[in-house]
């Protein structure tokens, strides 16, 4: 196959805290395994990323720590980079985006566009906080919600029902900063016409999804912002912490984060051209049209890299400069959970990378991370599965294959690689086995399938193993010594294919393989081949995959807070409190969708004889016709309240599924409706 270009980015992380297992699942462990690969393929590829240090979270903590910004970024774009460095990413460049040549790139985008003349000025009215003297960005503001009446609801859309409106229908606004009531004062702003683009941001996707097979979920979500029909954006903020916008009448306006923060890719190329003195480099990739360009990130980034990211490169390459290319595909994953919940710092649930790392190497982390990704819906991580993972996999299968043959090699054959004789059909077998493995894993790679890739690898070292038992040189090293001599010739010959394949996911251990079969890694196409002469001297074994104690596992489960494994005495309640919520079955006789609502239902629910409204926020996983005859679960004395103008008497019971949907709960039809669930 002919050697292609390929430019791969992963999302920039924002630095206002540490990255954490969920991020390395997302968008940088996928990425890092399939450039490892593409190297050894001998593609021409360069992997770019970086810090994406502008934003109002990282304002935020700066504020709450009373430092400036600049003393948030510094930290975290440190402590980020020694994570990822530890964790074996393999960037080409890792920059940031408050670096000046970020801040020149950005602005000579919006400065393009607003010389073609396709931003357009819309003043609008803003909350103000006159105490500070600052413009509060919309989550700078709470209030009560003109819909629902939810008391902590932002100044331009409301958390609890989903609904949006203009600020100045917010109820009873505070700022967060001050506390005081801000005012409403007008402000202008400058808007990236995204509808104008929407067909041919149509046209793109589905033409890259016909070449390319985009992922089905990826494609979801942009149809999804599509049927809504694409709106103006504004691009610009009322902020003094980012990129200045870059006029005259623009004091105190900074570029919206999202809109600069995708030039970082670019950026971030141009600052490696300048290391390695070709400041023209980064054109070879950006400027392409035959550049395979591939951006990893994870799902809440979609919108941004599928839609925002490449119409800004439409309107530019409308202009009459050089052109740029746009992805070729957007790989994205859905979310890594970590026992069986979010993610979450504020209540102490999960694991930062750098602390990890910290105690534990990272291939293991790696191997049990690839195994599992959240491909096509989310996942989880478990302590527990990551020790089975170290012990049970890498250590008593792919360890234990490489240690018994290494064994015997140095035992019996002097520490050589002993010469193959006359072979069985077993021993044919294998060697066709790995011979066809390097493809059989491209399958996978190319088309970003980098879980069941992994999965199959380790395939390859449980086939070595078998081929070793039933092959028993324990026996044939008495009985038939050439029989044992090939036996160890096709383990030796299979530990170097795997240790190529698992190069990209596992590459602190290869190296060390490497360094034990005392030789180098050959081409991917090559490593599936008999690598190993006859007679090559191989060096001493070590232990790769030491074993990960119950204790060390345990110390980290009990350094976890606010899950439901420790049950709070605090947080008991009586068996009385308990009894005091009516929890009953309902049968949902009607249903129909909220107009202007994504997510609500409004049902008629029958209980006994009695009939009843309940507005239920499931409107993204059940169509109206889906929910009628189920019987539900209700909370039935549940004060009523009103949901966008509809009165709701009760709430459903529901979970979320793996797949992120909610699942009603429900009795079967032998059950009446009314009864009482005790
Ligand atoms: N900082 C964003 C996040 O962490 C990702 C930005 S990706 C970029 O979700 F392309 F905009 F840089
Ligand atoms: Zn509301």
């Amino acid at each position: 196959m002919a050697k292609e270009k390929i430019l791969v980015t992963s999302a920039l992380p924002y630095v206002n805290g540490p990255i954490h297992l969920g991020h390395l699942s997302g968008a940088y462990l996928p990425a890092d395994i399939y450039v490892r690969y593409k190297r050894l393929k001998g593609d021409d590829i360069i992997y770019i990323s970086g810090s994406d240090e502008h934003g109002v979270p990282i304002t935020i903590s700066a504020d709450k720590e009373n430092v400036s910004p600049q003393v948030i970024i510094d930290r975290y774009h440190k402590l980020n980079y020694d994570a990822f460095e530890k964790f074996g990413m393999s960037f080409d460049n890792y920059s940031r985006t408050s670096l000046p040549i970020h801040h020149n790139t950005a602005k000579e985008f919006f400065l393009e566009f607003y010389k073609q003349g396709i931003l357009k000025e819309k003043k609008t009215l803003q909350f103000y906080d006159e105490k500070n003297k600052m413009f509060l960005p919309d989550r700078y503001v709470e209030g009560t919600c003109p819909n629902c009446g939810f008391e902590e609801a932002r100044s331009d859309e409301c958390e609890n029902c989903g609904a949006l409106y203009e600020p100045k229908e917010l109820k009873n606004p505070k700022s967060k900063i001050s506390g005081e009531s801000p005012i409403l004062k007008e402000t202008a702003h400058w808007f990236f016409p995204l509808g104008k683009f929407q067909q041919r941001l149509e046209n793109y996707i589905n033409e890259m999804n016909e070449k390319y097979g985009w992922k089905e979920n990826v494609l979801q979500y942009c149809r999804g912002w599509f049927k809504d029909g694409l709106k103006d954006r504004a691009v610009t903020r009322d902020l003094d912490w980012g990129v200045k916008v870059p006029l005259d009448d623009a004091e105190g306006k900074v570029l919206y984060v999202w809109f600069e923060a995708v030039l970082g890719y670019i950026s971030s190329t141009k600052e490696y051209s300048e290391k390695i003195s070709k400041p023209n480099f980064w054109k070879k990739y950006w400027l392409d049209q035959n550049t395979k360009y591939i951006a990893f990130i994870g799902k809440d980034n979609v919108v941004f890299h599928c839609i925002v990211f490449p119409a800004m490169l439409m309107a530019w390459n409308d202009g009459e400069k050089e052109k740029y290319c746009l992805p070729q595909n957007v790989p994205a994953n859905e979310f890594l959970n970590f026992e069986g919940r979010k993610f979450s710092k504020s209540r102490n649930w999960g694991v930062d990378a750098i602390d990890f790392l910290k105690i534990f190497p990272a291939d293991p982390l790696r191997y049990t991370l690839a195994a599992n990704l959240p491909e096509n819906r989310d996942t989880d991580f478990q302590w527990k599965e990551f020790q089975a993972k170290n012990n049970s996999e890498l250590a008593a299968i792919f360890g234990n294959f490489i240690n018994r043959t290494f064994t015997f090699a140095h035992k019996q054959f002097k520490g050589k690689v002993p010469p193959k004789g006359v072979l069985n059909e077993m021993d044919k077998e294998m060697i066709k086995t790995i011979s066809e493995y390097p493809q059989k894993i491209s399958g996978y790679f190319e088309r970003y399938k980098i879980k069941k890739g992994t999965n199959e690898i380790m395939n390859l070292a449980r086939a070595g193993n078998k081929y070793f038992n039933d092959s028993e040189p324990w026996i044939t090293v008495k009985t038939d010594k050439e029989k044992c001599s090939t036996t160890i010739n096709i383990c030796l010959q299979t530990i170097y294919t795997l240790a190529e394949l698992f190069e990209p996911v596992l590459p602190f251990s290869s190296k060390k393989i490497f360094g034990m079969l005392n030789t180098e890694l050959t081409t991917w196409e090559k490593c599936g081949d008999e690598n190993l002469p006859t007679g090559h001297k191989l060096n001493k074994a070590e232990i790769l995959f030491p074993q990960i104690e119950d204790k060390m596992i345990q110390e980290q489960i009990d350094k976890l807070g606010g899950g439901e494994s420790k049950t709070d005495k605090n947080n008991l309640i009586s068996y009385d409190d308990f009894m005091k919520t009516e929890l009953k079955v309902a049968e949902v006789i009607e249903a129909e969708k909220i107009k202007k609502s994504k997510k609500l239902l409004k049902l008629k629910v029958k209980l006994g004889d009695e009939v009843r409204q309940v507005i239920a926020g499931i409107a993204l996983s059940y169509k109206p016709e889906e929910m009628i005859g189920k019987k539900v679960v209700i909370v039935a004395n549940l004060q009523p309240v009103k949901i966008m103008g509809e009165e709701s008497k009760g709430m459903i019971l529901a979970v979320e599924n793996e797949g992120g949907n909610l699942e009603v709960l429900t009795a079967s039809n032998s059950v009446k409706n009314g009864i009482r669930v005790s």
